[in-house]
């Protein structure tokens, strides 16, 4: 029997064509993910301009309230990849999901108040160099718009949970690299965000103060939050006992579930 192929037909009156008969011309994408996956890497690349491969095809699926190390020798991508989950870099191909949201598809307000629900603790710090410890903090509450009895009300607790109270009056370029660091994992916590990117968090500190930060983190994971550290340190990230995954030649591998 001869099947009857269906022709795509340029109506004469309009010029349009029927949607129906339209291939895609975007590629196949994946319907959003289920509500208790927070993050998802769908088949993930990213290639700089000057050509060095951070991911390629990469996949992750993290759910609401997952802890996980990110380890990787330097230059594999640990901070490339947390770039793409806040949006700061772009994926060359692949999609990736957070929140709810995919990432590469926000623009301005949205993408605003997206990162707004995320807790960046960046590898160089970017603290703001003309505020004080205290204002540098208590800025990320302003931001979310929170009234000044509850930005005092948090304030001196994240302070002092990152053993900084009394350096609260003190400006960036007056601190150790080791107490910018915590000044950034102070900012980072301080809206208790449901997700924590930490780039490095410990990486210029003491077994002891890094030992602190990584209880401050599991503290927060306790209350529901999703955490991702990145780190070369893989004794620090195996003392912790939680789930580590290693990037390597642009693919994530599970070490320990
Ligand atoms: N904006 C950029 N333009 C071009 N190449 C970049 C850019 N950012 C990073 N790279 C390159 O991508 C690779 C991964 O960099 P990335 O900073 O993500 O590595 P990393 O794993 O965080 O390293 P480290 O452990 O040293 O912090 C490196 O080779 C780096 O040179
Ligand atoms: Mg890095």
């Amino acid at each position: 029997m001869k099947t009857s192929r269906r022709r795509i037909v340029i109506n004469p009156q309009t010029r349009s064509i029927p949607l129906e008969n339209v291939a895609p011309t975007r590629p196949f994408r994946q319907a959003p993910p289920p509500k208790e996956i927070i993050i998802r890497l769908q088949d993930v690349s990213k290639i700089y301009p000057d050509g060095s491969r951070c991911l390629i095809g990469a996949n992750l699926n993290l759910k609401r309230g997952d802890f996980i190390f990110i380890t990787g020798t330097s230059g594999t991508g640990k901070s490339t990849l947390l770039k793409l989950l806040y949006g700061e870099e772009t994926p060359s191909s692949g999609q990736i999901y957070v929140n709810g949201s995919e990432v590469h598809e926000l623009k301005g307000d949205h993408l605003a108040k997206f990162r707004r629900r995320i807790g960046v603790v960046f590898q160089d710090y970017k603290l703001i160099p003309n505020r004080t410890v205290a204002e540098n903090v208590a800025f990320v509450l302003q931001a979310q718009g929170r009234r000044q009895q509850e930005i005092e009300r948090r304030l001196l607790p994240t302070l002092k949970m990152v053993g900084l109270a009394h350096k609260a009056d003190a400006f960036p370029d007056q601190l150790s690299g080791g107490e910018q660091q915590r000044v950034s994992i102070a900012r980072a916590i301080v809206g208790t965000p449901p997700l924590v990117l930490a780039d490095e968090p410990t990486g210029n500190l003491d077994l002891e103060n890094a030992t602190q930060i990584l209880r401050t983190l599991e503290n927060l994971n306790t209350y529901g939050a999703t955490i991702i550290v990145t780190t070369h340190d893989h004794h620090l990230a195996g003392l912790s006992g939680k789930p580590i995954v290693e990037l390597r030649q642009g693919q994530l591998y599970w070490q320990k579930r």
